[in-house]
Parts: structure tokens; C-alpha cells; sequence
């Protein structure tokens, strides 16, 4: 029996842990704490919300009296923090709410974790999920280790690299139980459509232009959602306290080839000629500090937990491409509400 919160899971990695977890274990309680900010839509997990052993609270995790109620009330013994103001465009150009989510709202739940547990910190697991930006931007080769050095170079990355010290202090400090991983780029159902691939499908969609930043040749390595969530179950069950783990796809690709392919897939499966929807390829001004490349090495995964990524890029994007079209009124009513008023301020003067 466990009492998990878990924060932000009404998001997109967020919402397929959540579901993992309230079906995979029918006797854990999984308490979702959301603030339901405009990424956060409970539609994506709409399918388990009458489940009994799931509970959703609306709240923010920079209020520290909600947060102690919650842990007092279900006597939280485990937390799986993933709330966070996450899009780094956005962090350019309203970097303070990124401050406030992403630092105060974890040292809130740091500090409420270490205040209820303080009696007795065994069986308990403060389990907080980052990225890999923390550690900055690759020349053309090399990897991101777990003890590579921390180097964030934007609001949003330098905004985890501070809760993932602060994580680390209350585990020096407090002997709080930790874990930390640090994800490459997600992909798949259910990503609000501000970030590349699923602002890439929609467009294609509406044949509207596919603003591509700067020459396309930034790398990212990508994977696919449920690997990630299946990745932080199996950390969580078989990980060591106050251990990072890295978790990524091995599965670098440059912006442009990962947009033509994307365009090829979705053209097809539009029925349209392939390759035809290139012509909406539009080159724009480059975003402010772009990282040029991020690559994990995930063999400490492998070897610790026997963790590997489970899908081919060209498999997992299909199935993206696919929930997409087959969920056109999810899409069109996240691209109609408050993203759009973003949106059109985002690539006002590209
Ligand atoms: P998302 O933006 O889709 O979801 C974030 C969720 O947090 C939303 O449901 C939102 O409503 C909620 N939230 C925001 N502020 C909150 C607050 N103050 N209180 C309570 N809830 C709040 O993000 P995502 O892509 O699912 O990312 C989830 C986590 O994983 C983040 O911590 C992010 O840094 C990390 N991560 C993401 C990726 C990626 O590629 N998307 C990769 C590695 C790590
Ligand atoms: O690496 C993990 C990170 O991946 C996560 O921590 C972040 O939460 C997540 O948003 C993601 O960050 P990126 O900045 O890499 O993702 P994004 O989808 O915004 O951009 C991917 C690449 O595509 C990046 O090089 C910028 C480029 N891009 C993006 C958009 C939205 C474009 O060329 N055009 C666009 O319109």
C-alpha cells in the first residue's frame, strides 16, 4: 500500500504516468495534483478518473497550506514531481512564473515532505523528474552523464537546474528520501501542441506554415512518452536513494530531418502526395540562446535497472501522428482556447 502524490498529472508525461500507475496498481492510491494551468487538461486522463484508487485535487504546489492539508489528509508517502511551467519559449518571454513554479514550488514540496516525514523517513520517496537541459549544450559529439556538469542556459532549463539542487540539498541536509532522472525530449499523444511535433502535426493538418528556427540543425533525442513513464515506475520500484538516473532514446535527429520525416508520415497518412506538404517548411528567426545539441548516455539505467527504450522513432511517431488525427477535437480545443492568444504573440514578429 502506498499514498502517492503525484504533481502535474494532468500534463502530457504527467497524465501517462498517472494512468500507468492507477491501473498497473490497483492497491497504491494515486492522488493528482493539478493546477490545470493551460497545459494541464484532464481529458487526457479521462478514462480513469472514476477509477477508486484515484483522486484529483485542483491546486498549486506554491501554496504551502494546501500542500501540508494534502500530505496530512491521504498520508502521502510518496511523491512523483512532475508540475512545472515546462515550454522554453515561453520561459524567454515570461520567465517569472517559470522562478515560481519550477524553484518555489518544489521547495514547497520539499519542505512539507521533510516537515511530515521527520519522524520516520523509511518507506518514503520524494521522486523528482527533470530534464536534460540542466546540463546545457552539446558540440556535435559527446553525451550527457549523470555527473556531467550543470550548465542551463534558459530561464526554463535554469529553473529546473535549481530545483534539482534543491532536491539535493534536502537530501544532504535533511536526509530526505530522493531521486532524481533527467528525460530527453518526449514525444507522443497527448502534448500540447507549442512544442515541435505536435505544433508540426496540427499544422500539416491545417496546411499553415511550419516555423522552423533558425537552420533546422539543432539535435534533439527523442522518446516516446510511455517509455518515459515506464522508465520512472521502474526507477521508483528498483532505484537507489539520493541517485540520478539519465533517461533518453538514443535517438538523435537533427530539427529539419526529424520534420521531413514527420511531414512523409503525416502526408501519407493524410492521403496527400508525399513530401507535398514541404512547401509549408518556413525558416524563421532562431530562438534567443538555442542549445544546439542535447544527447543522454542512459547506461546506468540499462545496467542498474534494465531499463531500454521499447520503440523505433519511426514506429513511435506514426502512433503520435495517428492519435492526432484521430483526436481532432482534443486538438482543436486546446489550439482555440488561451494557447492561441500564445501563439500568435510567439510568432508575431518572426
Ligand atoms: P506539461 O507542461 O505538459 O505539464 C505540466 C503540468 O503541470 C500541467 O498539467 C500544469 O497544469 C501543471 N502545473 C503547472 N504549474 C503548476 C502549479 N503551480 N501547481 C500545480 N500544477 C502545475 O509538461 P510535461 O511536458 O508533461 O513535463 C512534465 C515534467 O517533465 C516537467 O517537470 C518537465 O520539466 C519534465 N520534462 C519534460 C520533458 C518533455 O520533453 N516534455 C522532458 C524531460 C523532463
Ligand atoms: O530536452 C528535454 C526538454 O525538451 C524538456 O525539458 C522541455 O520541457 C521540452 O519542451 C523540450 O524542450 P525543447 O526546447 O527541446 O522542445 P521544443 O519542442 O520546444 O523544441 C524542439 C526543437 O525544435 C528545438 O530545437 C526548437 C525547435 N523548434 C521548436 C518549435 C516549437 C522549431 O524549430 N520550431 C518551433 O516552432
Amino acid at each position: 500500500m502506498k499514498n502517492i502524490l503525484i504533481t502535474g498529472g494532468a500534463g502530457f508525461i504527467g497524465s501517462h504516468l498517472v494512468r500507468r500507475f492507477v491501473n498497473k496498481y490497483p492497491q497504491y492510491n494515486i492522488y493528482n495534483l493539478d493546477i490545470l494551468s493551460y497545459a494541464g487538461n484532464l481529458e487526457n486522463i479521462k478514462d480513469i478518473e472514476d477509477k477508486e484508487n484515484y483522486s484529483f485535487i485542483k491546486g498549486d504546489i506554491t501554496e504551502l497550506d494546501l500542500i501540508r492539508s494534502v500530505f496530512q489528509e491521504n498520508q502521502i508517502d510518496t511523491v512523483v514531481h512532475l508540475a512545472a511551467e515546462s515550454h522554453v519559449d515561453r520561459s524567454i518571454s515570461d520567465p517569472l512564473i517559470f522562478i515560481k513554479t519550477n524553484v518555489l514550488g518544489t521547495a514547497t514540496l520539499l519542505q512539507v515532505a521533510k516537515e511530515s516525514w521527520k519522524d520516520d523517513m523509511n518507506d518514503k520517496l520524494f521522486y523528482h523528474v527533470s530534464t536534460d537541459e540542466v546540463f546545457g549544450s552539446l558540440g556535435h559529439e559527446g553525451y550527457f552523464y549523470e555527473d556531467t556538469n550543470y550548465d542551463p542556459r534558459s530561464p526554463y532549463s535554469s529553473s529546473k537546474a535549481s530545483s534539482d539542487h534543491l532536491v539535493r540539498a534536502w537530501y544532504h541536509t535533511y536526509k530526505l528520501p530522493i531521486i532524481v532522472s533527467n528525460c530527453s525530449n518526449n514525444y507522443g499523444p497527448n502534448q500540447f501542441p507549442e512544442k515541435l511535433i505536435p505544433l508540426f502535426i496540427n499544422n500539416i493538418i491545417n496546411n499553415k506554415p511550419l516555423p522552423v528556427y533558425g537552420k533546422g540543425i539543432n539535435v534533439r533525442d527523442w522518446l516516446y512518452v510511455e517509455d518515459h513513464a515506464r522508465a520512472i515506475d521502474d526507477i521508483i520500484h528498483k532505484g537507489k536513494v539520493g541517485e540520478t538516473y539519465n533517461i533518453g532514446g538514443h535517438n538523435e535527429w537533427t530539427n529539419i530531418d526529424l520534420i521531413h520525416l514527420l511531414i512523409k508520415l503525416t502526408d501519407q497518412k493524410l492521403g496527400r502526395e508525399v513530401g507535398s506538404s514541404k512547401s509549408l517548411i518556413t525558416f524563421v528567426t532562431d530562438r534567443a540562446g538555442h542549445d544546439l545539441r542535447y544527447a543522454i548516455d542512459a547506461t546506468k539505467l540499462k545496467n542498474d535497472i534494465g531499463w531500454m527504450p521499447s520503440l523505433q522513432f519511426e514506429e513511435g511517431l506514426s502512433k503520435t501522428i495517428d492519435w492526432y488525427l484521430d483526436n481532432t477535437e482534443w486538438l482543436e480545443n486546446v489550439v482555440s482556447g488561451r494557447y492561441r492568444e500564445f501563439y500568435e504573440k510567439q510568432y508575431a514578429n518572426r
